[in-house]
């Protein structure tokens, strides 16, 4: 049985969700303002609906080529581990828990109840409301998408990154965008320079180097560090996912938490494509949603890789004429007929 809390919650539709996270954008901190709005579009509540209401959600989610770990009900406690406010998950839950269970609901407001969670929440963890809004946001779109009996039931387990534990939420913001030093001859180097990428998962965090204007999957695959694959199936070259390198198969989409701007403008292609795929990229010429294929870096970024990837934009928000997609591997192809059933399929 769902809880007034749920179906006031429910009423909301994701443009209304974003419209929300738009307006409470000020008063997040700088540190979770760019990875809020990632998370949301990692998670997308009309895919969620489409997939619950589906007649065959299984069908759906192969003609959605949809691979990895897409379903936030196995990720409760984790899938927001690259917000700041994650190290509040625990007091954020309690509190989120305690609104539901004495919510009323007469002319709510959700900005409002928004605020009133994250303001509890920064009381019992003795921080800044600023630093729990983000998080409080997150909570919220989860209880909507795994139900009130499993959102109360997880353990609320925290799992910060050895790195970021002790910084100030100030240090690392200025931390994700800091350029390589390039050495005392530096203003000579054009092609050599050398970046780095911080990367951060649902599990780990790290960083890999990039040439100068080299795409970001590129650097990635060379990072040999670790058995990627062995974490997780779709990165058989490396830290990101990858399988066409062409715009084609949207299995490298990544969200960018500092250092967009130096990131190369988004082409036509990877604007048109990203709408097929059903990423929400918005129009910015530098936004912070990208497929690592494309985007070249002049500078130093932070990414966060989501867990799963898939092609579900026609279904899910329309708008998109037919187009033949053309994946550039061998074993890329294999995805092609999935992807264009996916895409015809009405
Ligand atoms: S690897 Fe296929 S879209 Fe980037």
């Amino acid at each position: 049985m769902t809880t007034t809390f749920e179906n006031f919650l429910n009423k909301f539709n994701e443009q209304q969700w974003l419209g929300v996270l738009t307006s409470v954008l000020p008063e997040i901190h700088e540190v979770d303002r760019n990875a809020a709005q990632i998370w949301f579009r990692f998670y997308p509540l009309e895919l969620f609906r489409y997939l619950q209401t589906a007649e065959n959600k299984e069908k759906a989610i192969q003609q959605f080529v949809m691979q990895g770990e897409y379903e936030l009900k196995n990720q409760i406690d984790s899938s927001h581990r690259f917000l700041y406010g994650h190290r509040f998950w625990k007091e954020t839950k309690d509190a989120i828990n305690k609104h539901a269970e004495n919510f009323e609901g007469a002319n709510a407001d959700l900005a409002h109840e928004i605020r009133r969670i994250a303001k509890a929440a920064a009381v019992a963890a003795k921080t800044d409301a600023n630093l729990t809004v983000g998080i409080t946001m997150v909570g919220l779109m989860t209880l909507v998408q795994v139900g009130f009996d499993a959102f109360k039931q997880s353990a609320g387990t925290v799992s910060i990154d050895a790195k970021t534990k002790n910084q100030s939420p100030q240090k690392i913001v200025e931390e994700r965008a800091k350029d390589d030093s390039q050495g005392i001859f530096g203003f000579l180097k054009t092609i050599d320079k050398q970046w780095t990428v911080n990367y951060i998962d649902d599990t780990d965090s790290g960083k890999f180097r990039l040439m100068n204007d080299e795409e970001i999957a590129s650097g990635a695959a060379r990072d040999q560090s670790k058995n990627w694959v062995e974490r997780d199936f779709r990165r058989g070259e490396g830290v990101i996912p990858v399988e066409c390198r062409s715009a084609a198969c949207g299995t490298c989409w990544v969200g960018v938490l500092g250092g967009a701007e130096k990131l190369s403008d988004v082409a036509p292609r990877e604007r048109k494509q990203m709408k097929i795929f059903g990423y929400q990229q918005g129009e910015e010429a530098k936004p912070l949603m990208r497929l690592a294929c494309q985007a070249k870096a002049n500078g130093a970024v932070s990414i966060v890789i989501p867990p799963w990837n898939g092609v579900f934009g026609k279904k899910i928000y329309g708008g998109i004429a037919d187009v033949t997609l053309e994946p550039a591997t061998t074993s890329a192809a294999k995805l092609r007929e999935a992807i264009s059933t996916a895409m015809t399929d009405e």
